[in-house]
């Protein structure tokens, strides 16, 4: 599931001792990626209702449509190579939530009335466009798990709400594995962002989570 099993027993790897890029980052990210799934730990109880799950949605709603819409918007004025490469507009997320919370009963005019995240993480540089895609897609591999929780307890398997976390079905191995790929090409074409990307992941894993689950 995670390292976490590893991290009573061994002294934490430094991530400069790994060899690959992505192992790298997920060093460098493991005490967030623990976080976050310790405050999400309600999902995957038995007990989850389709009123928390709706509230849950609504919190990574108001923080991805404005993120999402920034880097549309680097997409389509700033012609960055590596948004090209990754076909970014067909890893937008957005509407497949709006559609989750519609099915849960949100209405429209309640949607339209949420707050929106404003802590949002930095995009300025290709680094650090890519270390948020990085927690966003990497997010897509524990959503298998999720969705998978999510049919048995709250009865959704078949029904539209839940197009959010297993929003790539099938395709999400691929996916994951062209995204990791255009990663690797970045970091080689450009070793000295690597410091960068890693600390742009990060940065968005806890920008992400006192958004989505504060304390
Ligand atoms: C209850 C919540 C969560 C659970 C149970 C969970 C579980 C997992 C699991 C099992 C994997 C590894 C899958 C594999 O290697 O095939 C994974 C990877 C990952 N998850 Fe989560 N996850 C959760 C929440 C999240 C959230 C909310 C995010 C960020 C939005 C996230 C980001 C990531 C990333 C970036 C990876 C890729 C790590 C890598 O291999 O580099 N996860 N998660």
């Amino acid at each position: 599931m995670s390292l976490q099993n590893q991290a009573s027993k061994v002294a934490p790897i430094a991530a400069e001792r790994v060899d690959t890029v992505l192992g790298r980052i997920k060093v460098h990210t493991e005490s967030s990626h623990l976080k976050i799934e310790s405050r999400l730990a309600f999902l995957m109880s038995p007990d989850l209702s389709h009123g928390e799950l709706g509230q849950l949605l609504s919190r990574f709603y108001t923080f991805l449509v404005p993120q999402e819409a920034r880097l549309s918007a680097i997409d389509r004025l700033q012609q960055d190579p590596w948004l090209t490469e990754l076909s970014y507009p067909a890893r937008i997320r957005a509407p497949a939530i709006l559609h989750d919370l519609i099915t849960l009963g949100f209405a429209q005019r309640e949607i339209a009335d949420f707050s929106w995240c404003k802590d949002l993480p930095p995009l300025e540089t290709p680094a650090q466009r890519l270390g948020f895609l990085y927690v966003i897609e990497g997010s897509s591999l524990g959503g298998r798990i999720i969705s998978n929780h999510l049919s048995k307890t709250l009865g959704l398997q078949g029904t539209t709400a839940m197009h959010y976390f297993s929003i790539y079905g099938a395709e999400t191995g691929p996916r994951w594995k062209a995204f990791t790929e255009t990663l690797k090409r970045f970091v080689q074409a450009h070793p000295a962002q690597e410091k960068n990307l890693c600390n742009s992941a990060h940065e968005s894993f806890e920008r992400l989570t006192e958004w989505v689950a504060p304390r």
